[in-house]
């Protein structure tokens, strides 16, 4: 469509205001009888504006043409590889100390357990019920477990979550001797059966007797026996040789 002009507008009854002062502001366009005043931005408006312009040139070849800045993104991504880099550290060394024969230990352990029982009713208990018997996450108390078929496994899903879930990485929310207690914790609700949750995972009806987890214990011979002590658990009597096994790495 093409505007109406002057004339056809001035026809139409728009008022003369070619006498009037603001004359020469008036843009020389009029639509359906509207016309415009010419009015320049700010002086400090347009400067702005050609300053965002040179900015963004610079901006432009600073970060992605030359790459001298670092985006946030590549400086959050640094960022995450040192926290992974140093979690990685961190965990190693606790692990080191941490075992099944751990657990075990630490599950005749009442001041531990206390401890661990205590945690588990404030932070543990919304989703796997007071006594452990399952709501939103697995039922404890039951001889099945999803990850794992070790106390260790139980550790670490504790510590490390269950990426996808509900399940937190616990490790990063309490100390490494916090998680150890409500691990053992756990460790110790198992065979309960309490009437809860149905069984979620594999069965796994006996945890294997404590193996000491030093890559040498092969060749560590025990204190009080002389034997050797081995890793594989057939080889050892009951209840003796886990005891030997610690006091031989102590
Ligand atoms: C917000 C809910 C929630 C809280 C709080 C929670 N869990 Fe869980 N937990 C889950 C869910 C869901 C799963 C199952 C994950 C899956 O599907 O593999 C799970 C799985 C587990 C498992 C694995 C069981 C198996 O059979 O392998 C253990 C052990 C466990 N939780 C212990 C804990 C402990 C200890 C705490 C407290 C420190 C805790 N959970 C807090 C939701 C929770």
């Amino acid at each position: 469509m093409t505007p109406p002009t002057m004339a056809t507008t001035a026809d139409q009854g728009v008022p003369d205001v070619t006498a009037s002062r603001d004359d020469v502001r008036l843009m020389d366009h009029a639509y359906d009888g509207i016309r415009e005043y010419d009015n320049p931005l700010p002086g400090w408006w347009r400067a702005i504006f050609w300053a965002t312009i040179v900015f963004s040139a610079g901006y432009w070849v600073w970060f992605h043409v030359v790459g001298w800045g670092k985006s946030p993104d590549a400086k959050y991504q640094v960022a995450l590889g040192e926290y992974a880099d140093q979690k990685g550290t961190r965990e190693k060394a606790e692990l080191r100390n941490i075992s099944e024969d751990t657990f075990s230990r630490s599950a005749s352990d009442p001041k531990l357990l206390a401890h661990g029982q205590q945690i588990f009713a404030t932070r543990c208990a919304s989703c796997h019920a007071p006594e452990g018997q399952g709501l939103i996450g697995p039922n404890l108390t039951d001889r099945y477990q999803l990850h794992g078929t070790s106390r260790m496994d139980i550790f670490k899903t504790v510590r490390g979550g269950v990426p996808g879930t509900a399940m937190l990485a616990w490790g990063e929310q309490m100390p490494a001797a916090d998680v150890v207690a409500v691990a053992t914790f756990v460790v110790t609700l198992r065979g309960q059966n309490l009437t809860g949750k149905e069984p979620q995972g594999q069965p796994v009806e006996s945890y294997k007797r404590p193996t000491t987890s030093r890559p040498n214990a092969c060749c560590l011979r025990s204190t009080r026996t002389g034997r050797a002590i081995t890793s594989d658990p057939s080889s050892r009597t009951a209840g003796s040789s886990r005891v030997d096994a610690w006091s031989a790495l102590r």
